[in-house]
């Protein structure tokens, strides 16, 4: 196992079919040589076009932003693992704070829908991260520990060595305001000392850690140099190719 560093984009509601087209095929022709993994978190309509579109390009893969956690059945308006796994998707962002938010997902649902995407062969990027109360009352730590225990830790070390986790702290996210590189460490540190003590130092050391809030081309650079930071979950900046494509090259 190896830790990967990643850039990846979570596109939100955004772009339609041929904007996403575009935005893909922008990346693609723009990417360089990095290092970096680079993944689009796009809408579910546009996954299999662009799954079509990126795969001669090994460093380029493709996320969903959610998925349902029942295999299959009378959930109308819903997608399954399966559906996913079938159009090309090789991760699935779960847990994002916006569905957090508008959409009550906590702890116990994620943990559901971490299992059945394993179970299709994906990987899960695992979102956590607090609001700014809670910062503001020191108990971040705290919150977020609960956060990765209720959503992983019910998983084997083979299925956590799946995983990868993006540390978004609520009040970076769209803000403009980014965790300092010392605080995003801080977190980043302290998750993979909890990934540690539960699965063991291999599966801690090669789990990527990706850090979500306000990333920029401008800011990067110095938050992709922390050691416990392997990369970033880009928003806004992502829907850019010349933005993101400037990000994948900060590693
Ligand atoms: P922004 O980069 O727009 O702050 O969004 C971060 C995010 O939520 C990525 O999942």
């Amino acid at each position: 196992m190896e830790r990967k560093l990643i850039a990846a984009g979570n596109w939100k509601m955004n772009t339609d079919y041929n904007e996403g087209r575009e935005l893909a095929k922008a990346v693609v022709s723009g990417l360089q040589s990095s290092d970096a993994l680079v993944v689009l978190g796009t809408p579910y309509t546009h996954l299999k076009n662009i799954s079509v579109i990126i795969k001669d390009i090994s460093t380029i893969k493709l996320a969903a932003q959610n998925c349902h956690q029942e295999e299959s059945g009378a959930y109308t308006g819903e997608i399954s693992a399966a559906m996913l796994q079938s159009c090309g998707v090789d991760f699935v962002i779960l847990g994002h704070s916006e569905r957090r938010e508008y959409f009550g997902e906590a702890d116990e649902l994620i943990a559901k829908k971490i299992d059945i995407v394993l179970k299709y062969g994906m990987q899960p990027i695992y979102c956590c991260g607090e609001k700014l109360e809670v910062r503001e009352a020191g108990k971040h730590e705290e919150l977020v520990g609960e956060q990765v225990k209720t959503a992983l830790f019910h998983l084997t070390k083979e299925q956590m060595g799946q995983v990868v986790i993006a540390y978004e702290p609520v009040w970076a996210i769209g803000t403009g305001k980014t965790a300092s590189p010392a605080q995003a460490q801080d977190m980043h540190h302290y998750i993979r000392s909890l990934i540690q003590e539960k699965f063991g130092s291999e599966v801690a050391d090669a789990t990527s850690i990706l850090y979500g809030g306000s990333v920029k081309p401008d800011n990067a650079k110095e938050i992709f140099a922390q050691p416990d930071v392997d990369g970033g979950l880009v928003g806004g900046a992502a829907l850019k190719a010349k933005d993101f494509l400037a990000i994948a090259g900060s590693f």
